[in-house]
């Protein structure tokens, strides 16, 4: 596991840029992974910023996002589908309809699941896959107990998830108790994975990335049994390694 510091959340979202920059450079027909969640706004910010600067071409590109809200249409301004329009995909020249993200809003929740486990398996899977992680170890929508052999999937949001995502609602009232995620197994897929986390409130799921064992309590651990997989953090989510090393 590559481990990298940065400063802080600014050099997080920038060193990230430039890995998928490169990425795409390399490779314009790049299939792209793609998380939500407050930590990669940055990240995407720098991208559109790449773009408006010529170091970004996205024509060729394809992303498939992690999960979504279930019952969420795309339209709604809590959706990914939304989120991903609104902070990324409007701003640069990516082709809409080389976008995928889980359909929430259907009854059809099993097929969905096939549906878009058969897109990574057509489109992907991801030559990079960036990667929030949830205090509690969560990837994807993937909660602890989830087995590592799982593929998409729907899952039953936990208390403390649905209380860390509140924010993003009027209240938690709102705040859906279900999603449809990507599996471990097929997030493991993914050629490359950089794992993003930033602030302290991130640092014991860090400490224990790094330092603990494969555990299906622990979600992100499973990243260990990758072979490729960088860790791109700031000084705040580091904090408890640092005290302990
Ligand atoms: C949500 C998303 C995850 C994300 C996590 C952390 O639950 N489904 O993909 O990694 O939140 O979010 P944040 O980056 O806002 O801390």
């Amino acid at each position: 596991m590559n481990v990298i510091v940065a400063r802080n959340y600014e050099e997080m979202s920038q060193t990230a840029s430039r890995m998928i920059e490169e990425q795409i450079t390399k490779k314009p027909d790049t299939v792209l992974g793609l998380a939500t969640g407050g930590t990669p706004l940055g990240t995407y910010k720098e991208l559109i910023k790449g773009y408006k600067e010529d170091r970004a071409d996205f024509r060729h590109i394809r992303t498939i996002n992690l999960d979504e809200y279930v019952g969420l249409a795309p339209e709604h301004p809590q959706s990914y589908r939304y989120f991903m329009n609104h902070h990324l995909f409007q701003f640069i020249n990516i082709d809409l309809e080389h976008t995928h993200i889980p359909f929430g809003k259907t009854e059809e929740l099993e097929q969905e699941c096939k549906r878009y486990e058969n897109v990574i398996d057509r489109i992907g899977p991801p030559d990079l896959q960036l990667l929030g992680i949830g205090e509690n170890g969560h990837i994807g929508f993937n909660e602890p107990g989830t087995s590592f052999d799982s593929e998409t999937h729907i899952v039953h949001l936990t208390e403390s998830t649905r209380e860390a995502n509140a924010r993003f609602f009027e209240s938690m009232e709102y705040v859906p108790t279900k999603a449809i995620t990507m599996g471990i197994r097929s997030i493991l897929k993914s050629r490359k994975i950089v794992l993003l986390a930033s602030g302290e409130r991130k640092a014991e799921a860090i400490l224990r990335l790094i330092q603990g064992e494969l555990d299906e309590q622990f979600p992100a651990s499973s990243l260990k049994s990758h072979d490729d997989i960088t860790l791109l953090v700031d000084e705040d989510a580091y904090k408890k390694v640092q005290r302990k090393g």
